[in-house]
């Protein structure tokens, strides 16, 4: 796993912008996934910055969401229909033909879950897959004990996600018991993974994700088993961290190292 570890949010949008454009660039109609919640939301800006000064074409680029809530209509404006379609694919410019949500309103839960591994494998596999993490160590809306070898599917939402993302609602009460989510097998088939994080809150569920044992209690431990994992977080969220002074060094001797 490469640990990048830089001094704030506007740091960490900056370097994932970075990475995903690099991906995006040497990619014949690259397909991306990606994640809602307010950590990738800088990214997003940072990507949009660089569509906008003509740096970046997102024209051709497809996108795979993580999830979506189950039983919110697409046009509420929490839905991940609605955040993905505001924070990716207006901003950034892409064709909304090519921008794919879970479909949270399915007659068939499991048919609409099978479609939709079916959609990504057709669009050839995700390129670069842009991850949060929840406090609990929850990936999409991986809750802990989800499997690793988990495909898109429905799940209960933790009490813990459902108050923690009770601030987009009026109240927790509304806020859906259920999610339609790619799985931990589904996410670890992405060619590369891009988790960001920021803030002290996180801190315990990196420290996990990163320095604890690969175990479904944590269900982004499931980047230790990826080839290509690259975790960028600020100083906060990285406060947790054993071996942090030898992160720092790996990273600045990276760049020195022989090809
Ligand atoms: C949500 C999303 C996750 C996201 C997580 C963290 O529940 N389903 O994909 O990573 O919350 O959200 P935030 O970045 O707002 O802390």
């Amino acid at each position: 796993m490469e640990i990048v570890i830089v001094p704030d949010g506007a740091a960490v949008a900056a370097h994932a912008a970075a990475a995903m454009a690099n991906v995006i660039r040497g990619t014949e109609r690259t397909v991306i996934g990606v994640a809602t919640g307010s950590s990738p939301l800088g990214t997003y800006e940072a990507l949009a910055e660089m569509v906008r000064a003509g740096e970046l074409d997102m024209t051709d680029v497809s996108a795979f969401a993580l999830d979506e809530y189950v039983g919110l209509d697409p046009e509420h404006p929490e839905s991940y229909h609605s955040v993905i379609g505001k924070t990716v694919a207006d901003q950034l410019g892409m064709d909304p033909a090519r921008v794919h949500v879970p479909n949270g309103f399915a007659n068939n839960f499991s048919d609409a879950c099978d479609d939709y591994e079916r959609a990504i494998e057709a669009a050839g596999g995700i390129d670069i897959q842009l991850l949060g993490i929840g406090a609990n160590g929850h990936i999409g809306f991986n809750e802990p004990a989800s499997s690793f070898a988990s495909r898109t599917r429905l799940k209960t939402l933790a009490p813990q996600t459902r108050a923690d993302n009770a601030r987009f609602f009026n109240s927790i009460d509304e806020v859906p018991m259920y999610s339609v989510t790619q799985g931990l097998g589904t996410i670890l088939d992405a060619r590369r993974l891009l988790l960001v994080a920021q803030g002290e809150a996180k801190a315990d569920a990196v420290a996990a994700m990163i320095e604890g044992p690969v175990a479904s209690l944590c269900p982004a431990s499931a980047l230790q088993l990826h080839r290509f994992a690259t975790v960028i977080i600020d100083e906060a969220a990285a406060s947790k961290l054993k071996l942090r002074d030898y992160y720092d060094h790996v990273q600045h001797h990276r760049a020195l190292a022989p090809a």
